[in-house]
């Protein structure tokens, strides 16, 4: 039996967040571990989304729920190797956060419609359409394995709203990074 693994959130500006994922090469043990856990970080910090590089791992999975709720299971979805074939529909607006940021939200366009090709846990490949919540989750989990973040997708005028908070964040890694944490 492998060890249940625990992980901790990776705030920015850890440098993991800014590199490209890595594709998933073993469908094992492992990574139904990986999985588990970060649905349930992502519960425990009350999110509805969770990208591999935000628990320190450059690997190309991330996790949603849209109902944050984890007696909801048949709302959980995980992607792994995820890789987007087509954004189409409206384009919407809409309040997004990051738990990689916390206390930071902004107002993100995307478009209101995504077609993914992703494996499942069982390495099983499909190619699924999403709309609404649920796509908007999969555009944002999926720009962290690009190494994009919701602050490259604020607006300007965001930017400079959250310019104190961001600096914070900044400051807050410099102490830790300085103090021989991670
Ligand atoms: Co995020």
């Amino acid at each position: 039996m492998p060890q249940p693994l625990s992980f901790q959130l990776t705030l920015y500006p850890q440098p993991v967040l800014r590199k490209v994922a890595e594709p998933i090469r073993a469908f094992d043990a492992e990574l139904a571990a990986t999985v588990r856990a970060m649905f349930d970080l992502m519960y425990e910090s009350k999110g509805v989304g969770l990208a591999a590089p935000q628990v320190g791992l450059r690997q190309r999975i991330l996790v949603l729920n849209e109902t944050g709720d984890p007696a909801q299971v048949e709302h959980e979805i995980a992607l792994v190797n995820p890789s987007i074939l087509e954004r189409y529909g409206q384009t919407t607006q809409y309040e997004e956060g990051c738990l990689s940021f916390p206390g930071i939200y902004a107002e993100i366009s995307r478009p209101e419609r995504v077609k993914v090709r992703a494996s499942g846990v069982d390495g099983v490949e499909s190619v699924r359409e999403y709309e609404g919540f649920v796509s908007r989750i999969v555009q944002h989990e999926y720009d962290h394995l690009e190494g994009v973040l919701l602050v490259d997708r604020m607006s300007a005028a965001d930017r400079l709203r959250h310019k104190v908070a961001l600096e914070e964040l900044k400051a807050r890694y410099q102490r830790a990074t300085a103090a021989g944490g991670r």
